[in-house]
This record gives structure tokens, C-alpha cells and sequence, in this order.
């Protein structure tokens, strides 16, 4: 299989090279053909027409180098699609989240984007005839809400034994912007090559808020941003799996206009470009309910301002 592919196997590779490559957590040629030379030459220590010459090997193993007719194009048609365990939101998605696409759920604190992330957890897990891909999932954690108790629970509800559920989900404790481009651009890859289909960052944005704040370090806030999402995006394309990240709202002083009029997502036009779908969530108590609704904010194949209602129970996420 070509997932199987050695570092070894490719053109101009031998053991010591390899080694060197494996020292800064590159596992496999599929996972070295993600990289570009000039990431490579900063990274490693290994002469430069080598590394070409191992790069344009793997790209000719993973990477298409001849476009084909549309019509032809029979990867796109047969992609999975993965239920959210809500019918609304499935409706909305137009049936489900797709691989290769880069999903964002931003809104206020207590929206439901970490409990709609714990659910989709479990769900991938499911088999095809439930909805799900039957694949795990790498839940990157920034703010510590990653729940066990709420995993478990989910897992029951979807008929999932809660400790086998457990044992296909990834955690990483995320502490800092240099540990999250670290651990997408090496162990995430060994995770999606063992198997995850999923892969969650929740939340994307609190890092780099906080260690580049204020106007003077925008530019530099923004471009590290864009590159963590590039790679989230080349990983969500080339390795055909699902990516979802979760950001907050920010409120801008907008006179005359609602509450959530004044709420628009942090991050500019660096994770706009970025993220495939974007998606509003928001809720209210109502007698002791928490009621939810998302709504599509900018996707190129769902209409803008559609929205699916949920509720917020003891049980995850549901159908209100
Ligand atoms: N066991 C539970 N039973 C019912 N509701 C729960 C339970 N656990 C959490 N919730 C509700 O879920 C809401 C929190 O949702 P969630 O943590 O997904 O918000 P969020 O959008 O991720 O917020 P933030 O931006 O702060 O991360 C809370 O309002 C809480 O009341
Ligand atoms: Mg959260």
C-alpha cells in the first residue's frame, strides 16, 4: 500500500538519512512529501539535491502530477460523509462533514463548539450504516475542557462500549503556538497514518490571542496562524481526513444592531481564506434548556445564513 512507503524507498535515501529525517518526526514518505524543500533544509541536515530528489519521488507516489477530466474525478464523488448525531446539523451540512475539508465552529463561551467536538469524537467511530467512518480521532487541546466524563456518556448514548471509545481517541495537552505547529506537522501525521479521520483543535485561536497580543504582533500572529492552518489543510487533503477548529467571537462596537450582529469570528481574513466551511453557534437558557442554533457564515456549497437548531443536554449534543 502506498501509506506503507519508507523513508528508505525513496530515491537517494539511505539509512543515515532516514534516521535523520525520523529524528525530527517524520515517520513515512507519504509524511515527508507534505513538506516543501526549504521547510526541509531548515529543519534537517541533509543536502539539498538529495532532498529533492526524495521529494519529487514521493510526490510522484502520493500526489497527482496529471490533472484528470472532472468527470473522472471519482475521489471527490465517493467521499464519506460523517454524521453529527444531530439531524438538523446533518441537514444543514447537506448530510455530514466530508474528509478533506477544513470546518470552523466559532461563537460565544458555552455555544456547545467543545461538547459538538466530544461528540464528533465518538461518532467518527461509528460504522458506515450508523454515519460515522470508523475512524479515531486527534483532539488537539489548548484550553484543558477535553472531557472524559462527557466522552463516556456519548459513547453510551451511540452504543459504544465508553472504554473502547476512550481508546480511539488521541489527546495532546496544547501549551504553546511553536508545541501546536510541532505536534500537527509530526505526531498528528503518525495519528492519521494509524488510523484517525478526525482531527480537532480546540480551540485554534486561544494560543495565539494570548502570545501575540496587541496590534504590533498582528502581522507576525497572522502569519503564524496561516501557516498552522496550511498545514492542517495540506494534512486534511492529502490524507483524506476531516479537520474541525473551534475560535471565539469577538464584539465590535456596532450601534443599532443585535447582540449577535456585533458578533463576528476572531482571526481576519487569515482563517476566513483558510477554513472550507464556517459555521455561528450560539444559545439561549430558556426555562432551564439550553437552546442552541448554528448557522453557515460562508461555505462554497452551503447557502449563507442557513440554520439548524439544537439543544445542549446531558447527553452531548441533540435534535431539539
Ligand atoms: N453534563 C452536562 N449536562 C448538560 N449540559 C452540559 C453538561 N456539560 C456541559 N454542559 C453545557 O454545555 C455548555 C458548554 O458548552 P461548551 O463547553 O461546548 O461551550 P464552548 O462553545 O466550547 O465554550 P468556550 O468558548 O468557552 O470553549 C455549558 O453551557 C454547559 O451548561
Ligand atoms: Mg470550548
Amino acid at each position: 500500500m502506498k501509506g506503507e512507503v519508507k523513508l528508505e524507498d525513496l530515491e537517494g535515501i539511505g539509512p543515515k538519512t532516514a534516521e535523520k529525517l525520523r529524528s525530527i518526526g517524520i515517520c513515512s514518505a507519504k509524511h515527508l512529501s507534505l513538506f516543501n524543500v526549504d521547510e526541509l533544509l531548515n529543519l534537517v541536515d541533509v543536502d539539498e539535491r538529495t532532498l529533492r530528489r526524495a521529494l519529487a519521488h514521493a510526490r510522484s507516489i502520493f500526489m497527482p502530477l496529471r490533472a484528470i477530466k472532472a468527470l473522472d474525478n471519482l475521489a471527490q464523488k465517493s467521499l464519506p460523509q460523517l454524521t453529527t448525531g444531530v439531524k438538523s446539523i446533518d441537514l444543514l451540512l447537506n448530510g455530514g462533514l466530508r474528509p478533506r475539508a477544513i470546518y470552523e465552529l466559532c461563537g460565544q463561551p458555552g455555544a456547545g463548539k467543545t461538547q459538538l467536538c466530544l461528540q464528533l469524537s465518538v461518532t467518527i467511530q461509528l460504522s458506515a450504516n450508523k454515519g460515522g467512518i470508523g475512524g479515531k480521532c486527534y483532539f488537539m487541546d489548548t484550553e484543558g475542557t477535553f472531557s472524559l466524563s462527557r466522552v463516556k456518556v456519548i459513547a453510551e448514548r451511540f452504543g459504544l462500549d465508553s472504554e473502547y471509545a476512550l481508546s480511539n481517541i488521541y489527546v495532546i495537552d496544547v501549551i504553546n503556538t511553536d508545541h501546536l505547529l510541532q505536534v500537527i506537522t509530526s505526531d498528528l501525521v503518525r495519528a492519521v497514518e494509524d488510523g484517525v479521520k478526525l482531527v480537532i483543535v480546540d480551540s485554534l485561536m486561544s494560543r495565539f490571542r494570548t502570545e501575540y497580543a496587541g496590534r504590533e504582533s498582528l502581522a507576525l500572529r497572522q502569519s503564524r496562524l496561516g501557516y498552522a492552518l496550511d498545514w492542517l489543510v495540506r494534512i486534511a487533503r492529502l490524507y483524506e481526513v476531516i479537520v474541525i477548529v473551534t475560535t471565539p467571537v469577538m464584539e465590535v462596537p456596532v450601534a443599532f444592531v443585535s447582540i449577535n450582529e456585533r458578533l463576528r469570528p476572531v482571526g481576519g481574513t487569515t482563517l476566513a481564506h483558510a477554513t472550507t466551511h464556517r459555521f455561528f453557534l450560539t444559545t439561549r437558557s430558556e426555562r432551564g434548556v439550553l437552546r442552541g442554533t448554528m448557522t453557515v457564515l460562508d461555505s462554497p456549497s452551503l447557502p449563507h445564513g442557513a440554520i439548524a437548531s439544537y439543544l445542549i443536554t446531558d447527553k452531548g449534543i441533540e435534535d431539539a
